[in-house]
């Protein structure tokens, strides 16, 4: 085949495009695929595949749709020497495997202390008593009454990154950064369900607990209550996932997800904080002389390259999409920045999609790759003017005892082969 003009290259690849995307191990050019060989017919094209000539299954088969077979890879993942249990564990959005903002339900990371409750709805009551003038009880039918609303926001555990905080340790976004996820809700805003209760004028903090054997329990500011927060019943259109709270959970935007109690029961309004074990003991950041920083409830602005990523390398070379996603608990994310050459040069990434308050944001960098080493980094911007900080920034002030809220730039080190791992740059 003679020398094709790169347009015209293009178009062929596009009209011919099944039999050079789908050939085993095809070699990419610097521009893309060269898909006509005449001399070797590709059988995807000249045969009649199976899919093609026998019936498919019929419309009886699922009554609940599950991804393609060919998509199994896509899961939650746990790392099993990072917790005693399954039950006080965690498992892993498979973030280098997805795209736009919303997470799908079944991949949402899961996070919980004492296992999933299994809670049949109509035995779930939701309590509020304490410095109210009416202590009540709700049904899910009581709750579903009340006027709904239906917002967009991403849940960061305080953990995520955690275990980067001495270095770069675990390969793969999915581990390193999927502690995170970002569903539609579906609910009634906290500040109706607690104006029914009427609040006392001396109130200013609450109680929320969860039905679940750990009783999980975390003490919230009243006005983040009466702010933006939600008593949220559904997810992304459907009924809470057992996981993530089903029948009822908290919804605290941007703020850590260990506020957002799940199987929530009990709310309890007081004049000052309940010092639980969950704000004293757990998520308190330990600080280098000692000292810990408290209530720390705000996620800062952070990002992260999905794509590529250890689990994710590059396997052409010509054109390529880097992918990611941004976030902050600040409000919106108003532009992230890339890099690869580690920090040295930064171009704005392209960001598509909705851009919402507190919700996940989805950016690109269209890019020809030349085979070269590249150190991919993102760097996320939000509308209060924070800028995501460097991992050497971060530990100046807040050293390496740390645990949570680790928001430092992630740095991606692409090999000449593709080959994607976690590394650090000076
Ligand atoms: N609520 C209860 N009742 N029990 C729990 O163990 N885990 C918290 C929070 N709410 C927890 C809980 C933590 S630490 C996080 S990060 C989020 O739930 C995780 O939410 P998810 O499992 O929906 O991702
Ligand atoms: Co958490």
């Amino acid at each position: 085949m003679g020398e094709i003009p790169s347009a015209d290259r293009l178009n062929r690849r596009r009209f011919l495009g099944a039999a050079g995307l789908a050939g085993a191990g095809a070699i990419m050019s610097a521009r893309g695929t060269i898909a006509a060989d005449a001399a070797k017919p590709d059988p995807l094209i000249t045969e009649i595949q199976d899919w093609n000539r026998y019936l498919g299954d019929g419309v009886d088969t699922k009554p609940y749709g599950m991804p393609s077979k060919f998509e199994k890879n896509v899961i939650r993942r746990d790392v099993s020497w990072l917790t005693a249990s399954p039950q006080s564990s965690v498992n892993f959005t498979p973030l280098h495997e997805l795209d736009g903002i919303i997470t799908p339900s079944g991949l949402c990371f899961e996070r919980h202390h004492a296992g999933v409750a299994e809670i049949n709805p109509a035995d779930h009551r939701l309590m509020i008593n304490g410095m109210v003038d009416r202590p009540l009880v709700f049904t899910m039918e009581d709750i579903k009454r009340m006027p709904r609303v239906n917002k967009i926001y991403f849940l960061e555990c305080a953990a995520n990154s955690g275990m980067e905080w001495r270095g770069a340790q675990l390969n793969g976004c999915q581990f390193t950064h999927g502690m995170v996820h970002n569903v539609m809700y579906t609910g009634v805003t906290l500040r109706t369900v607690l104006n029914e209760a009427g609040i006392k004028p001396n109130a200013k903090w609450l109680m929320l607990e969860g039905a679940d054997a750990a009783g999980m329990n975390r003490s919230l500011p009243l006005d983040k209550a009466l702010d933006d927060c939600m008593l949220a019943f559904a997810m992304n259109g459907e009924a809470l996932r057992p996981e993530q709270g089903y029948p009822l959970r908290a919804v605290i935007p941007g703020w850590e997800g260990n506020l957002w109690v799940k199987w929530l029961r009990r709310i309890e309004v007081g004049d000052q904080p309940w010092q639980t074990r969950e704000e004293t003991s757990k998520y308190t950041d330990l600080l280098a002389d000692g000292m810990a920083r408290k209530h720390t409830f705000i996620m800062d602005a952070k990002s992260v390259v999905t794509n590529p990523s250890p689990q994710a390398p590059l396997k052409y070379k010509g054109r390529n999409v880097l992918s990611g996603i941004a976030w902050s608990g600040r409000g919106t994310v108003t532009r992230v920045d890339v890099s690869m050459d580690g920090g040295r040069n930064w171009q704005t990434a392209r960001i598509d999609g909705p851009v919402l308050d507190k919700s996940m944001t989805r950016f690109y960098v269209d890019f020809d790759w030349n085979g070269q080493e590249l150190m991919i980094q993102s760097r996320a911007m939000d509308s209060s003017g924070y800028v995501q900080p460097s991992k050497e920034a971060l530990r100046k002030v807040r050293g390496v005892n740390s645990i949570y809220h680790n928001n430092g730039i992630q740095t991606w080190l692409v090999r000449s082969s593709g080959e994607t791992e976690n590394v650090e740059v000076g």
